[in-house]
């Protein structure tokens, strides 16, 4: 099958004179047309061509109870009525703040923004201004948004990134300031984090880390690795930041630092906690956050809290609260049968791949290595990434829209038809592949 793209052509020949690179944000930059996008409802998306996708992007992570589910939409639309913006104190929004500290483990009080690298960047400041140090620490292959002080060594060119076990700190872009204060180490390796911490010590204030590495591979943290972290956090007196903008809610109602059983000092939410619309939270233990109460650390927002937003935060969590046994089973259930079927397609194929992650998110890799051979960045460089490219072209053309890295999301919106059509569609996309 391929697809019509006539009215997406026209869209990206007129956009192309108006939004700088025909897109407003890298993300969606593609070889060719980018998906434009003119409906989405429960596992679906439409294109302006009228073209139906089953959808593993889900606006890169956000709709967990898929698009436009009846209790947020319902929520939203009363609060629009109520109220857009007030930059003032609600009541609801002291209702999410409860609701996020009996559901986040570590949490004792909780700050709202709006995006994820937004919290991220409050995060960060909350840990140097707290511990009075300068430096953090954030593993290669581990993305932070796409703010200066964290957009280095996410995806490096690798005659740039210096040695495995020590790599030196390459821009994610021209127009960076150099990064003086930032210590980047490898992922999934203790010894050599060890030796970066002593080589820093009493300059590192926090260690900042997506717990389960979404960013490049779904990669998980080795047994034992994530609680040698803290050790040495603790040993060193820096704090853990956990940025959960991808892991918060998806892996579990309390995220990765529940699914995994460690508390990190300090964590970052959003994506999934509102249903779709823009609310991020920083999260952390009252004795750190009090630098923020007591203003000895600045932060503020226009749109902080902003009512339609809590509005649709507060509905999605109490489905995920309340019927957090009916809505993971689903969506572990429903990972698991896919990545299970993505395997013995590939295998039937004779196609070197890897299906990895916990299942509410996972990776396809073309690789001929096994489990868990892809421990971080530099494994997951050693992948057939172009192939990879070619792989989400063929799926969009068959109707499956998944991360075009190989990353796919879970909602509880998919249902076991949509799985045995993505498997169908990933055989014949495999076989269409040209010959690697
Ligand atoms: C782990 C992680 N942290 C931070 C961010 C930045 O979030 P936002 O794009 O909402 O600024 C992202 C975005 O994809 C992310 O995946």
């Amino acid at each position: 099958m391929t697809r019509t793209l006539d009215a997406s052509t026209d869209l990206h020949t007129t956009a192309k004179r108006y939004l700088a690179g025909g897109v407003s944000s890298d993300a969606r930059r593609t070889a060719g047309v980018p998906l434009f996008v003119d409906r989405a409802a429960g596992s679906r998306l439409w294109d302006v061509d009228g073209t139906a996708y089953v959808d593993y992007v889900l606006g890169q992570g956000p709709a967990l109870l898929g698009h436009c589910p009846p209790a947020v939409v319902e929520a939203v639309s009363a609060q629009v009525a109520r109220g857009i913006v007030y930059s003032a104190q609600h009541a609801a929004e002291v209702r999410v703040a409860e609701r996020l500290c009996t559901m986040i483990p570590s949490a004792e009080r909780v700050r709202f923004n709006t995006v994820g690298s937004e919290a991220v960047h409050a995060a960060l400041r909350l840990a140097r201004g707290h511990t009075c140090r300068p430096k953090i620490l954030k593993f290669e292959g581990h993305y932070h948004g796409w703010l200066d002080p964290v957009l280095h060594s996410v995806h490096p060119a690798l005659d740039l990134a210096g040695p495995a076990d020590a790599p030196v700190p390459v821009p994610g872009t021209a127009g960076q300031p150099p990064a003086a204060d930032l210590v980047i180490a490898p992922w999934n390796d203790l010894d050599a984090l060890t030796v970066l911490m002593a080589r820093h010590a009493g300059e590192i204030a926090a260690v900042i880390c997506e717990p389960v590495l979404c960013n490049t591979g779904a990669i998980e943290p080795l047994p034992g690795y994530l609680q040698g972290v803290r050790e040495l956090c603790d040993r060193h007196g820096s704090l853990l930041i956990f940025d959960e903008i991808i892991t918060g809610f998806r892996l579990g109602p309390g995220g990765a630092q529940e699914y995994l059983g460690i508390a990190p000092d300090l964590s970052v939410f959003g994506k999934a906690m509102a249903g779709g619309m823009q609310v991020s939270a920083l999260a952390g233990r009252a004795s750190v956050m009090d630098d923020i109460s007591t203003g000895k650390i600045a932060h503020a927002g226009t749109f902080n809290s902003q009512p339609v937003g809590i509005a649709a935060a507060e509905a999605t969590l109490r489905i995920l609260d309340e019927q957090r046994e009916e809505v993971y089973g689903t969506l572990y259930a429903r990972g698991r049968a896919l990545m299970a079927g993505l395997r013995e397609a590939a295998a039937k194929a004779g196609v070197p791949m890897l299906v990895h992650g916990p299942g509410p998110v996972f990776q396809t890799y073309f690789t001929r290595e096994r489990e868990p051979s892809v421990r971080n960045y530099r494994d997951f460089a050693a992948t057939d990434r172009a192939r990879m490219t070619l792989l989400h072209a063929a799926l969009l053309d068959r109707g499956v829209n998944m991360v075009p890295r190989g990353l796919w999301f879970l909602s509880t919106a998919h249902t076991e038809a949509d799985i045995e059509f993505t498997v169908a569609a990933f055989s014949d996309a495999l076989a269409s592949l040209p010959l690697g």
